[in-house]
């Protein structure tokens, strides 16, 4: 059997781990496929939110087991939490979640590096979570790192000392204050739980289950935006968020891959630092915050706000071969008189069409088309019939500039919110 990706569009937060849960009912594994805890997956339902960052999006779903792939990079102390707060509700979840061992994890040096990094780097910061993602995969790709499998050797303390020698010689470059020790016990007592889960070789798991008719579905985090060779470098992450990131970050072969289903926000939001051609700093910008309650899942830090962008949204579709498309919080523009979309740019003089190597304000700016707005409010919509006409004509204008359907609209953050065309 096939197994079909989902992913972020635009600059993370689309609204994945809502979708992720709406669909888990038709799949038998849900995997994560790359980032860490820098990710928070929101899902609402029966009137309770979660945020969830280490762990797959459908979790609460007793009948399918849950996967943290190889690709993704794990703070044991991060992952300890979350499990325990989702154990109030179900303390069964333990036995449908398997992890990689060949995942990397996050150490407390490697968020002491993160913290150090951007501290030093002043007004040009990535505006990351500090989370410790960049300095963690720049080990696993200078072939430094360790995974969840070798705390499973005697070798793993050594192992684990060597590096963080490695690290104290790197945290020496900076003017950085840092108190390992005080981590460095919890740290181990949540390695300790981490090894209470099922670890399993996960590619090896994934071919069994594929062979025996399993449907499984790759759960991304971040966005398009921020992948670190398609994203608007230096300001990304540092995984392939991209469907190519799917296969190395589960070992699913490229022609195993069904659907691609691409998630994207009726506007555009960015938390970080970072260039962000349809931002907004008006009235509008902060209606869309306002309306869209737009603050990060993982930091609480406002997230930046602005109109979609249409050939940014066609750059994400080719790149990881979207099939299907997912058109999120459309309630939040409900009460726009119009609304904008950018569809080209002035680039350097030019005017161009798709999305160039560099984005700077000061290279590009946006060109934008009107088209006339709503004022239903949606969040009560249980059909695509209820829909305005406006909202119809929206939609209908983004798929024929993008040339993917829309098959799913999201009108608010509970599961039930969600209308499927
Ligand atoms: P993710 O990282 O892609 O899973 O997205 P986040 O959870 O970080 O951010 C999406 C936010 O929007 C969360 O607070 C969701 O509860 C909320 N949300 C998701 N879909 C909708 C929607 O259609 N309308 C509204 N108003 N909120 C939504
Ligand atoms: P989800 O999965 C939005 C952003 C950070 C920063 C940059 C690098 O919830 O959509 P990092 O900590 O990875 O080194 O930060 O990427 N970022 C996200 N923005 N949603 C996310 O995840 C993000 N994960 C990282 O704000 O600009
Ligand atoms: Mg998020």
């Amino acid at each position: 059997m096939a197994a079909d990706v989902l992913l972020g569009l635009q600059w993370g937060d689309e609204g994945k781990g809502k979708i992720v849960d709406v669909l888990t009912k038709q799949y038998d594994i849900i995997a994560r496929f790359q980032g860490g805890p820098n990710a928070g997956h929101t899902l609402e339902f029966d009137g309770i939110k979660h945020v969830l960052h280490t762990i797959p999006s459908g979790i609460f779903h007793k009948e399918v087991t849950n996967l943290i792939g190889n690709g993704v990079v794990i703070d044991p102390i991060i992952f300890k939490k979350e499990i325990e707060a989702l154990l109030k509700y179900d303390e069964n979840i333990t036995e449908r979640l398997l992890i990689s061992r060949k995942a990397h994890l996050i150490l407390p040096t490697h968020r002491i590096l993160d913290a150090a990094s951007e501290a030093s780097k002043g007004k040009k910061k990535i505006g990351s979570t500090l989370k410790g993602i960049g300095p963690t995969y720049m080990d696993k790709t200078g072939r430094n790192g360790l995974r969840i499998g070798d705390t499973e050797l005697p070798s793993y303390k050594q192992s684990y000392e060597a590096l963080v020698e490695k690290h104290k010689a790197l945290l020496s470059l900076y003017d950085f204050d840092y108190n390992l020790e005080e981590m460095e016990q919890e740290w181990f007592d949540a390695v300790e739980y981490i090894k209470s889960f099922q670890l399993v070789d996960s590619e090896v798991w994934i071919a069994e289950q594929m062979a025996a008719g399993k449907k499984i579905l790759a759960e991304g985090a971040q966005g398009t935006l921020l992948d670190v060779d398609f994203g608007t470098y230096p300001f990304v992450t540092s995984s392939n968020t991209t469907s190519a990131g799917a296969c190395t970050g589960l070992g699913i072969a490229p022609n195993k891959m069904d659907d691609v289903f691409g998630i994207f926000k009726a506007y555009v939001t960015r938390v970080g630092s970072g260039p962000f051609p349809t931002e907004l700093f008006d009235k509008d910008g902060e209606e869309l915050q306002k309306n869209g309650n737009e603050f990060g899942a993982t930091t609480g830090r406002p997230r930046r706000c602005g109109w979609l962008d249409i050939p940014a949204l066609k750059y994400a579709i080719h790149v990881n071969g979207v099939t299907k498309l997912m058109m999120m919080k459309a309630d939040v523009l409900s009460g726009f008189e119009t609304l904008k979309v950018c569809t080209s740019y002035k680039y350097r003089g030019d005017v161009i069409s798709h999305l160039p190597f560099k984005i700077e304000s000061d290279l590009l700016e946006p060109i934008y088309e009107e088209v006339p707005g709503w004022q239903k409010d949606l969040t009560g919509c249980t059909e695509e019939t209820e829909f305005p006409e406006n909202l119809n004509n929206y939609i209908k204008y983004i798929e024929d500039k993008v040339g993917v359907p829309i098959t799913l609209v999201s009108v608010g953050p509970d599961r039930k919110q969600t209308i499927l065309r």
